[in-house]
């Protein structure tokens, strides 16, 4: 379970990228609200119907999730990071006051036991392209849920689908050595980009009713504030920087290559913005199947 070279996944997420996800959450949650929304719109959750959130990260679809239910259901939320989870614990302590109670548990959801027939319902947002072992991960997700249940999650299509990512990462890359692609079945955020493997890793887990369509967002990757800080440009190119393929191609980088990859992508960004915002479209997958 590799990822980055000859680091595992679980690795990957509790070191240098697990705490700047952990650092970005309020940033990452309101750039993908959009996108959130049409994930829970689309899972349809039961008042009565309790949830597990796979790869929740920083935690914020479990509370949003939580917030759509009873008291009597409950949300039971599951990653493998745990700089992501200790800030999802704390938050939720915070904003998860109505609604069904959340757990937050420390396990890999290829593996972990989460019970049999427990869940109405499963959903993820990003958080199921980085498994070694796609298919066992998915029936064991299946196995948690009621015969009925349902799984919905959001994954990206391919990488030429997200503008978001694109625009940065093609002012950046003259700047960087040209990176090496990597396997398309490994372990990434690009994982399910094509719908055929989507339908297939499902089926052969044993889901049924599986519906892969597509949805665009334009994502708003910043906004200007009082004055007093940074341009929405400034702001936005930050974030672009910061995070997912364009941090990657930065890491190892000298100081000086990475302030020119930020006055670059700020530089574009300027000419970008409207109305004190900066968006660019995102392209994933809504995906959604039943047990
Ligand atoms: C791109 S982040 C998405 C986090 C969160 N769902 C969000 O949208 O902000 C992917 C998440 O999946 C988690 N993850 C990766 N592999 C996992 C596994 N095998 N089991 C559980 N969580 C995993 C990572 O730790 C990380 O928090």
């Amino acid at each position: 379970m590799m990822a980055d070279g000859a680091i595992t996944q679980r690795e990957y997420w509790n070191g240098e990228v697990g705490a700047r996800w952990a650092r970005n959450q309020r940033r990452i949650d309101a750039v993908f609200a959009p996108l959130t929304t049409a994930l829970l719109d689309a899972a349809r959750l039961r008042v009565d119907g309790s949830v597990l959130d796979i790869g929740c990260g920083a935690g914020d679809c479990a509370i949003a999730a939580a917030r759509r239910l009873g008291a009597g259901a409950h949300v039971v939320a599951a990653d493998l990071s745990a700089p992501l989870l200790a800030v999802a614990r704390a938050r939720a302590g915070i904003e998860a006051s109505a609604g069904a109670p959340i757990a937050f548990v420390e396990a890999d959801a290829q593996s972990h036991d989460f019970g049999a027939a427990v869940f109405e319902h499963a959903i993820s947002r990003f958080g199921i392209m980085f498994f070694d072992d796609s298919a066992a991960a998915f029936a064991n997700i299946r196995k948690a849920l009621v015969p009925g249940g349902s799984l919905t999650f959001l994954c990206w299509r391919r990488i030429e689908d997200n503008p978001w990512i694109t625009v940065p990462r093609d002012l950046v890359l003259p700047l960087v050595p040209e990176p090496e692609p990597g396997p398309p079945d490994a372990p990434g955020p690009f994982r399910f980009a094509e719908a055929e493997t989507i339908r297939a890793v499902l089926a052969e887990a044993g889901f049924r009713d599986i519906t892969v369509e597509a949805v665009d967002r334009p994502l708003s990757l910043a906004r200007s504030g009082d004055g007093a800080g940074p341009t929405a440009a400034e702001a936005a190119a930050d974030f672009a920087t910061e995070l997912g393929p364009v941090s990657r191609l930065l890491r190892d980088q000298p100081a000086s290559i990475r302030v020119e990859a930020l006055r670059r992508v700020s530089d574009d960004f300027t000419t970008r913005a409207v109305s004190g915002a900066v968006a660019l479209n995102a392209g994933c997958w809504l995906v959604s199947a039943t047990r």
